[in-house]
């Protein structure tokens, strides 16, 4: 029984400590509305859902993104999901990288986003197959030139 409790008592020390390590997520970048992306009502509400907790200036917090060590994997996908693709700031970015992005969310919807363990705790982020092709032949109609970039 001692050891349990000495065993506990540090790990819980170990919880609190952690508590004090803290993933900077920068402040979003500014935005002006006319710099969010457009796309068909149906699609954008999909992305709204699915996507703009790490890729855009609106992520909801929630309780336990400020809970270590839950918030190390919040806070670095938030950090992350915006440097890659933030639709928020879509029209701040040339042709030549919506372009690349495009293609990207071409072949990142198949399977890789919405990340799983996300969807694992976001029930409603979950895409259908035909929601992802949706998304798919969206992203792919927005493409112009398959060769040039
Ligand atoms: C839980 C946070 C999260 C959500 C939700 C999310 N992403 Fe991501 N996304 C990331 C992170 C983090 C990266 C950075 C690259 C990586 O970790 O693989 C990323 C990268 C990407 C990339 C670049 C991938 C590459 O390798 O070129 C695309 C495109 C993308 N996401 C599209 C989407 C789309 C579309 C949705 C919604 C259907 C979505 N993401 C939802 C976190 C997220």
């Amino acid at each position: 029984m001692k050891t349990l409790k000495i065993m506990f008592l540090w790990l819980l020390g170990a919880f609190i400590l952690i508590q004090f390590i803290w993933i900077d997520v920068p402040n979003p970048p500014k935005a002006k509305p006319s710099d969010e992306i457009k796309a068909p009502a149906k699609i954008k509400k999909l992305l709204v859902t699915s996507c703009y907790d790490c890729h855009s200036n609106h992520t909801k917090w929630p309780w336990y993104s400020y809970v270590a060590p839950v918030s190390f994997e919040v806070r670095t996908h938030v950090k992350n999901g915006r440097n890659w693709l933030n639709f928020s700031i879509w029209n701040q970015y040339d042709e030549k990288k919506k372009q690349k992005l495009l293609k990207s969310i071409v072949k990142a919807i198949d399977w890789k986003m919405p990340p799983p363990d996300y969807m694992m705790i976001h029930k409603d982020a979950r895409l259908t197959p035909s929601q992802r092709k949706e998304i798919k032949e969206w992203a792919k109609s927005q493409i112009k030139d398959e060769q040039e970039y």
